[in-house]
């Protein structure tokens, strides 16, 4: 049984959704002792087992799939259900082929969460996948920006109209610290000021540090370092979602494994 599903969605690429999720599920089940899996919806360039530093396929036992078990995490990548080799067309059928095969077909076990990293973009695809996917609220990444931000309402929007709440927005990137300094290099505060105009929670900062994006090229997630300060910024951000579950809502999936 997977209890809740979270998708971790954003607007626009390149905000930092892939390593929240990643370094997220690893401190929600390394420091909060809950069962997560990890699914990498990102049909157009899935990152997950690159986060990881996983380079097999998953395994398969009586024509289902085993999926990753690493760091503390179960994971698997939308992209290990499609066949080998076949022209990735992704159409509403296809999609929910996929999806059904991922909850039916994964031996998944029991889950507190299943985290899921959505692909950018608020199109078509995004809007299948959230329809689909039994998604019982949403955490929003994005950086100050203006520009991001602008996804970020879209982005909103898309998951207002399939009634997925808004458990709360994460503000990535959020400044660089100069010789003691904070460097607000993408502006101050865009998404906690969004976060209140919209009446949505605010979940946390995660500043720009050199080891995280160090350590997701080694496929070594920055919080498997209990002393990283990274750490300190990512179980805060787990623990104000936690503190937001009341909003999620119940759409438990039975998997008939
Ligand atoms: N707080 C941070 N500090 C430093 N580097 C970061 C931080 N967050 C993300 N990065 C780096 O920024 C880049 C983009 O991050 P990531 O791949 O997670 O973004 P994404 O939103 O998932 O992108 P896409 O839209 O392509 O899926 C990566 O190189 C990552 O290591
Ligand atoms: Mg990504």
């Amino acid at each position: 049984m997977i209890n809740k599903i979270i998708a971790v969605g954003s607007g626009k690429g390149g905000v930092g959704k892939s390593t929240v999720s990643v370094n997220l599920s690893i401190v929600l089940a390394k420091y909060f002792k809950l069962k997560i899996g990890l699914l990498d919806a990102d049909i157009y360039g899935p990152s997950i087992p690159n986060l990881l530093g996983i380079k097999d396929k998953p395994s398969t036992e009586n024509k289902k799939i085993i999926p990753y078990d690493k760091y503390s995490i179960k994971a698997i990548s939308i992209g290990n259900m499609i066949p080998d080799g076949s022209a990735v067309i992704w159409r509403g059928a296809m999609v929910s082929s996929a999806i059904r095969q991922l909850y039916n077909d994964v031996v998944w076990g029991d889950l507190d969460y299943l985290i899921i990293d959505l692909p950018p973009g608020t199109g078509d695809i995004q809007l299948s996948l959230s329809q689909y996917l039994n998604i019982s609220g949403a955490v929003i990444v994005s950086t100050p920006q203006e520009i991001s931000l602008i996804d970020v309402r879209k982005a909103i929007s898309m998951f207002d109209k399939v009634k997925i709440p808004i458990l709360g927005l994460i503000q990535n990137m959020s400044y660089l610290k100069i010789n003691g300094n904070e460097e607000y290099i993408f502006g101050k505060d865009g998404v906690k000021n969004e976060a209140v105009s919209l009446k949505k929670p605010f979940l946390g900062d995660i500043p720009l540090i050199s080891e995280i994006a160090s350590s997701s090229d080694k496929g070594a997630p920055s919080v498997l370092n209990g002393k990283s300060q990274a750490t300190d910024f990512y179980k805060s951000i787990a623990k104000n979602l936690l503190d937001n579950k009341d909003k999620m809502i119940d759409k438990k999936v039975k998997i008939e494994n």
